[in-house]
């Protein structure tokens, strides 16, 4: 007993500088390095409808169109409009499409309407492609889901936004992507940027992604992520999410650097000008 006591004494000192060495560096972790991320949407319980109201940028207040501009502005994330087999089916779509191309760097696009693919660091015409090496890549199923799909985002994004369905349009570009870590070659493997859809894009009003993999199953890092002024949001990606929200600068947004894994997603744009709206694809 008297030993301990004695032993006690000399570490008094050292320890007192331990702990003080330690709270600085806590503090200025937080203080420099501790970015302040709320996760809006965790990647599980499966979620029916969450709805998260932004005040609307001036972004919309010059334009005409006034039955599909948002009065008000959002983010809305469901997990029950697209089935899960709808989505598997699209996934298995996404690769096969992208094993035709695939850019050099971390990510790659395939445009079901333009054709575009990404093709080491640029892009190629799919359709061209297919009927240069006469393969039949693409069935009649495949476009009928996407189309399914896209219908059910289009439904959804009116119902919530309280637009007529024939005010609302289809726009481009809308594609699937395909991420994962691999160093970037181009300017378009960079999907990492803070951006507004509507300035990136110009014809977005409202943009919609459907996730095809699942965050932390599938890949890590990949989150999606509101860049807000009292903090930053997720929304972990989960196949079969769908996440839609009006594109001006009250959304604006960045994917966090992939860690691991592969991430697939589609992101299916909307406008209210009938002038940039375009068709469906089908086979052909
Ligand atoms: C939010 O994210 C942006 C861009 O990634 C970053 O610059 C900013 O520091 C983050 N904000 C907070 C409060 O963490
Ligand atoms: C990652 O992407 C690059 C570029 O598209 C591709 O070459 C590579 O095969 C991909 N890796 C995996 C594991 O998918």
């Amino acid at each position: 007993m008297k030993n301990h006591k004695k032993l006690d004494k000399p570490y008094t000192v050292p320890c007192i500088i331990a702990v003080n060495i330690g709270l600085i560096a806590v503090i200025y972790w937080w203080v420099f390095h501790h970015e302040n991320i709320e996760t809006l949407v965790p990647v599980s319980p499966n979620v029916d409808r969450l709805i998260f109201q932004v005040p609307c940028s001036k972004d919309y207040n010059l334009e005409d169109f006034e039955d599909c501009k948002p009065k008000k502005c959002g983010r809305v994330v469901m997990d029950n409009i697209v089935s899960k087999e709808d989505a598997r089916h699209l996934l298995m779509v996404a690769k096969k499409g992208l094993a035709l191309g695939g850019s050099n760097g971390g990510a790659s696009i395939l445009d079901l309407h333009s054709g575009a693919l990404s093709k080491d660091n640029s892009f190629i015409n799919i359709y061209r492609l297919i009927e240069d090496q006469q393969i039949n890549l693409l069935s009649e199923t495949d476009f009928s889901i996407y189309r399914k799909v896209k219908n059910s985002i289009h439904e959804a994004i009116t119902r919530e936004f309280k637009i007529p369905k024939n005010k609302l349009f289809l726009t481009k570009p809308t594609f699937f992507s395909r991420m994962n870590m691999t160093e970037a070659k181009s300017i378009h493997d960079e999907y990492w940027h803070g951006h507004v859809d509507k300035e990136t894009y110009g014809s977005f009003h409202y943009t919609a992604l459907l996730y095809l993999s699942t965050y932390k199953e599938d890949f890590t890092g990949g989150r999606f992520i509101f860049i807000d002024k009292d903090g930053n949001k997720t929304v972990e990606p989960r196949l079969g999410r769908v996440s839609f929200f009006t594109s001006g600068h009250e959304n604006l947004h960045r994917v966090e650097r992939l860690i691991s894994g592969v991430r697939y997603a589609i992101t299916v744009a909307f406008t209210c000008d009938p002038k940039h709206s375009i068709t469906d694809p089908t086979a052909q």
